[in-house]
């Protein structure tokens, strides 16, 4: 699906950058469709040289001729970001804010009434297409308004629509998470070197091990305890490996690190 609206990037940084890659690859806007905003005109003159995206001078004039505008800049700048474009907002805009952390109904306060904002929490693997986001509604943004949010989002991997209250949860299971399974797959990684695999092709075994068990969860829709049966035979190899992390606590271990990012992100967003 086009876009039949121009969109505008407020912060031209790694995200924007997955999202303008994945808007342009999935056909959803041509980069001629796409406006960006900087501070910084390093950052502008690469977003133009590799994508072909139009570079504004301003937040403002970037706002004025979009029909959707993403904040894309760092928390700490968001208020001094949405006071600056408020008077050019009105609610024929859709406005998504992937600020971790600050609350819908913030961004929905510093623009007109009635304005259309939903938050998401992206993840990194957006970088390369394989992005986890989670999306909130405000009270002013449409059934049609959360779809078309999804559909960007899509375009960098897959997304879901969640309450807002969700979003501290969300931010330690898949905003924290492509930190918790680097470590994993660096622990593999050693693992087999102490096994006698040479590091570069432990490390490639161990990250495509992850990538490929993923994807068949994904894909076959299974639980992960059926797939994870299938491959555990009696007496064999697998089971021995399996008690191990039994042994280790590597459920409870991950279940504490999800839930300790949680909280962090609650304490966070006081
Ligand atoms: N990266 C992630 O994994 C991730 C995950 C979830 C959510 N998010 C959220 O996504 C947002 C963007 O993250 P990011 O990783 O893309 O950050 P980033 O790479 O730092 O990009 C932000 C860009 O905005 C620019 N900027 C600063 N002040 C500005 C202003 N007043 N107007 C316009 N542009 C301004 C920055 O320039 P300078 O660097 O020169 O200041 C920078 O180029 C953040 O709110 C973050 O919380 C990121």
């Amino acid at each position: 699906m086009a876009l039949d609206k121009k969109i505008a990037f407020l912060g031209g940084g790694n995200m924007t950058e997955a999202l303008i890659k994945g808007l342009i690859a999935s056909g959803m806007a041509g980069p001629d469709r796409i406006l960006v905003a900087d501070v910084s005109t390093d950052r502008l003159t690469h977003l133009k040289k590799t994508y072909g995206v139009l570079p504004q001078k301003t937040n403002v004039d970037a706002v004025r001729d979009a029909g959707i505008v993403i904040l894309s800049v760092k928390p700490q700048v968001i208020d001094k970001v949405l006071a600056e474009i408020s008077p050019v907002v009105d609610n024929t805009k859709l406005v998504i804010s992937i600020a971790a952390g600050v609350p819908v109904a913030k961004i929905e306060n510093a623009l007109k009434k009635g304005s259309r904002a939903v938050r998401v929490m992206p993840n990194t693997p957006a970088l390369v297409l394989a992005g986890a986001a989670a999306l909130a509604a405000g009270t002013g943004a449409t059934a049609d308004d959360l779809a078309l949010s999804q559909s960007i989002f899509n375009s960098v991997g897959r997304s879901v629509v969640v309450e807002e209250k969700l979003m501290d949860a969300v931010t330690g299971l898949s905003g924290s998470g492509p930190a918790y399974v680097f470590m994993i797959i660096d622990a593999l990684s050693d693992a087999g070197v102490k096994a006698g695999l040479p590091r570069p092709l432990a490390l490639e075994l161990a990250a495509q091990t992850v990538y490929g068990s993923a994807k068949m969860v994904l894909e076959t829709n299974e639980h992960p305890a059926k797939l994870r049966d299938m491959v555990t035979s009696p007496g064999g190899t697998t089971i021995e490996g399996l008690h191990a992390l039994e042994k280790g606590k590597l459920r409870a271990t991950l279940m504490n690190a999800v839930e300790a990012a949680t909280a962090r992100s609650r304490e966070l967003g006081k």
